[in-house]
C-alpha cells in the first residue's frame, strides 16, 4: 500500500509483463496497473479490486494491511474483470459488506458472480459521509461500460476516475510529475484512441457536466497507469482536445497491404505526391505494424490512405479487419483514399473506397488499381492524386 493523500492508499497491483489486454485485442507495450483505493477515515472504504489473476495477493494483501473486517464498505466503480475481478474471493470472507455501484453495476456483478450481495445502488449527486472525508458519486456511463462511475472525495481534492484519465502503462512511480512525460502521453493516447474512441460525443459532455460543478480538483487517480498529481487539469484538457470529432495532428497516414509490392509501390507514389505538395505523411504496412499503434496513427491523421491488392475478390485479411475496426472505433472527419494492384478482378480498391466512405470518412478521389504492377504512367497517376489529395488536406 501507498498512501497518496492523508489516510488514501493505492493498493493495485503493477502488471509489469502484461503485453496484450482484452484478450489479444489491445497491445500493451509497458505493461499495466490496476489500481485499487482504500480510505481509512471513520469508515474504512475499498474502491475498486483488482483482476482475477491477482485475486489472492491482493486479498491477502488487504488482510494483512488493513484487516478485512475492517473494510465497512465497497465501492466498484466498474465490473469489467480487471477491476471487479477479485470482488468473488474479497466477498467470500465479508459476504454482509455493503457494495456501492450503479444499479448497472448490480446486474453486472449479479451475472458475473451469481450472487445477491447487499447493494447500495447510487447515481449522480448520491453520496456517502466517511467522516472526515465524503464520496460524491458521477455515473460515467459508457465510460468505458454501462455501469461506470466515478467519485469526487470531497476534503481530500481528489478524483477516483476509473478507466477514464488511465494508460496502460507500469512505471517506477504512482504519480506523472515523477514519470516520463513523452512515455505517458504515448500511453494516454493509445488508450483513448483504442478504447474511448468510439464514445467521443460523450467524453465531451461528461468533462463538460464535470467541469460545471465546479469541483476543486488537484489530483485525478485512474484505475490504471500513473495518477494525475501535478497540473491533472491537463489531461482533462487534452481528452477534451481528443474528443473533438475533428481532431488531427496535421498528417496523412498511407496503409499498405501488399503481395508483391505493388500497392507498395503505388502507396510511396501517393507518398511522393503528398511530400511534393508539402504535406506530412507515414506510411505503414497493415500486415506488420502493431494494430493498436495504427488505430493511433488512424486517429492522429487528417487523411486515411488504405490500399491492399486483391484477392479472390476481396482485400487482404490485415486490411479486411483494419476496415471494421475503422467501423468500429467511429473514426470520422476524416479525408480517406483507396487504392491498390490486382490480377484479374480488380475489388479490393473500391471495396476500400466504399467501406471507408460507410464508416463515415470523405473519400477524396476515385479508388484507383492497376493491373498486377503499376506502369510509369500509372506511378505518376498516384503521385497526381497525392498531390491532390494535399491540396484538398490544405484547403
Ligand atoms: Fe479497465 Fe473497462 O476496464
Amino acid at each position: 500500500m501507498q498512501e497518496i493523500k492523508k489516510n488514501i492508499y493505492w493498493c493495485g497491483i503493477r502488471d509489469w509483463g502484461l503485453g496484450v489486454f482484452h484478450g489479444h485485442e489491445l497491445s500493451t507495450h509497458r505493461g499495466s496497473s490496476y489500481n485499487s483505493y482504500l480510505i481509512k477515515d471513520k469508515k474504512t472504504v475499498l474502491i475498486d479490486t483488482v483482476w482475477d489473476p491477482y485475486k489472492e495477493k491482493f486479498v491477502e494483501d488487504l488482510e494483512k494491511n488493513v484487516g478485512l473486517k475492517n473494510i465497512d464498505a465497497i465501492v466498484i466503480n466498474h465490473v469489467e474483470p480487471d477491476h471487479g475481478g477479485s470482488l468473488g474471493l474479497l466477498m467470500d470472507r465479508i459476504p454482509e459488506t455493503p457494495i456501492y455501484c450503479t444499479k448497472n453495476g448490480a446486474e453486472i456483478i449479479k451475472k458475473y458472480f451469481g450472487k445477491d450481495w447487499n447493494f447500495n445502488i447510487v447515481k449522480t449527486g448520491d453520496y456517502l459521509e466517511l467522516g472526515e472525508y465524503k464520496l460524491n458519486f458521477v455515473e460515467m456511463q459508457m465510460l468505458h461500460w454501462p455501469d461506470s462511475l466515478l467519485e469526487y472525495v470531497d476534503g481530500a481534492r481528489l478524483v477516483i476516475s476509473n478507466d477514464a484519465f488511465g494508460q496502460h502503462y507500469c512505471g517506477t512511480s504512482l504519480f506523472n510529475d515523477e514519470t516520463d512525460e513523452c512515455e505517458l502521453y504515448q500511453e494516454a493516447i493509445k488508450y483513448f484512441a483504442n478504447i474511448l474512441g468510439p464514445f467521443k460525443p460523450l467524453i465531451t459532455r461528461k468533462i463538460e457536466q464535470i467541469s460545471a460543478m465546479n469541483l476543486d480538483i488537484d489530483m485525478i487517480a485512474p484505475s490504471h497507469g500513473v495518477i494525475w498529481r501535478k497540473n491533472p487539469a491537463q489531461i482533462l484538457e487534452r481528452y477534451l482536445e481528443w474528443s473533438d470529432l475533428s481532431y488531427n495532428e496535421g498528417y496523412a497516414v498511407i496503409i499498405y497491404d501488399t503481395m508483391y509490392n505493388s500497392t507498395k509501390d503505388m502507396a510511396e507514389a501517393i507518398a511522393g505526391g503528398l511530400e511534393e505538395e508539402g504535406m506530412k505523411f507515414k506510411i505503414f504496412n497493415a500486415a506488420t505494424k502493431d494494430r493498436s499503434d495504427l488505430n493511433v496513427e488512424i486517429f492522429k491523421a487528417n487523411a486515411v490512405i488504405l490500399g491492399s491488392c486483391t484477392v479472390n475478390n476481396s482485400v487482404l485479411r490485415p486490411t479486411a479487419s483494419l476496415l471494421d475496426e475503422i467501423k468500429g472505433l467511429k473514426v470520422k472527419n476524416k479525408l480517406a483514399f483507396g487504392f491498390g494492384s490486382y490480377g484479374w478482378s480488380g475489388e479490393a480498391h473500391k471495396i476500400i473506397s466504399q467501406k471507408l466512405e460507410e464508416s463515415g470518412l470523405t473519400i477524396c478521389a476515385e479508388p484507383f488499381g492497376v493491373k498486377y504492377k503499376p506502369t510509369s504512367e500509372e506511378i505518376e497517376k498516384c503521385i497526381e492524386i497525392g498531390k491532390n489529395i494535399a491540396k484538398q488536406l490544405k484547403g
